[in-house]
């Protein structure tokens, strides 16, 4: 295992937080204290905020992220947006499959796979999530579940894709609950991930993918998660809200 070999990735999910104004305030804010960071510094936002957070973000070393787009190219789909539309705008990252879009709506690994394949014909590079539930970690079936949604989200893309993919690790009960997954349990699930990619794409493959933690990371216990051997960085949704609460897990990462 070497993990120098892969881009050690922070990316903050805003989720449905920060107006244009308040994006613009924040990634002001962020660009002069990640700007020595020895990983790659992502924030992905809301659809509306993309322009001004591209605009503000450009020559810096901050890359923007949407938080989902569609399969199809364009049509009768009120409501979407497209991997095509987020392409030519210049966004390179899209978060897919996040659990409160599973949870709340509606999306399923079909459609998460589909989602997948669009983003990376569209050449953007897709953070997909995956994770359990708490009744199925206490259940005993954590590697089922995670196995099952490595196989179906990336079905059918190819190794070379798979490179260009990153997957997020975020058991669900972790997200937002302030209960952080410990660095053993973390670390354990990423690694079993990376046996999945291995046997579903070979070594070589599994070991170019950069496997994020997420759920309650913080300023805090950042620096034990992504010590471990298969956490390659982190997927922060409150912690990104606040520049001095980002700033610190970027730091931790370009140690
Ligand atoms: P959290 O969210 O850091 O607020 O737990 C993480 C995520 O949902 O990506």
């Amino acid at each position: 295992m070497d993990k120098s070999k892969r881009t050690a990735i922070i990316a903050g999910n805003w989720k449905m937080n920060k107006t244009p104004k308040e994006a613009k305030a924040l990634l002001t804010e962020l660009i002069p204290m990640v700007k020595d960071a020895d990983c790659e510094v992502v924030a992905c936002v809301p659809f509306v905020d993309l322009t001004v957070a591209l605009e503000v973000t450009e020559g810096t070393n901050i890359k923007i992220g949407a938080e989902n787009c569609h399969w199809e190219e364009s049509g009768a789909y009120t409501g979407e947006i497209s991997a095509k539309m987020l392409a030519e705008m210049g966004v390179p990252y899209v978060v897919l499959g996040h659990s409160e879009r599973r949870q709340y709506f509606g999306e399923t690994d079909e459609t998460v796979n589909k989602r997948t394949k669009a983003a990376l014909a569209a050449g953007l590079k897709p953070i997909v999530c995956v994770g359990e539930l708490l009744w199925e970690r206490e259940c005993n079936i954590t590697e089922e579940v995670i196995a099952r949604q490595i196989k179906l989200d990336l079905f059918d893309i190819s190794a070379e894709d798979v490179k260009k993919t990153v997957i997020a690790y975020e058991p669900v009960w972790a997200i937002g609950t302030g209960k952080t997954a410990t660095a053993d349990q973390a670390q354990e699930v990423c690694s079993f991930i990376r046996a999945t990619l291995a046997k579903l794409y070979g070594e070589e493959t599994a070991e170019a993918v950069t496997i994020q933690y997420g759920g309650s990371m913080n300023d805090g216990n950042c620096e034990e998660l992504l010590s471990k051997v298969d956490v390659d960085g982190g997927l922060i949704g409150g912690a990104s809200l606040v520049a001095a609460k980002f700033q610190p897990i970027v730091a931790a990462a370009s140690k």
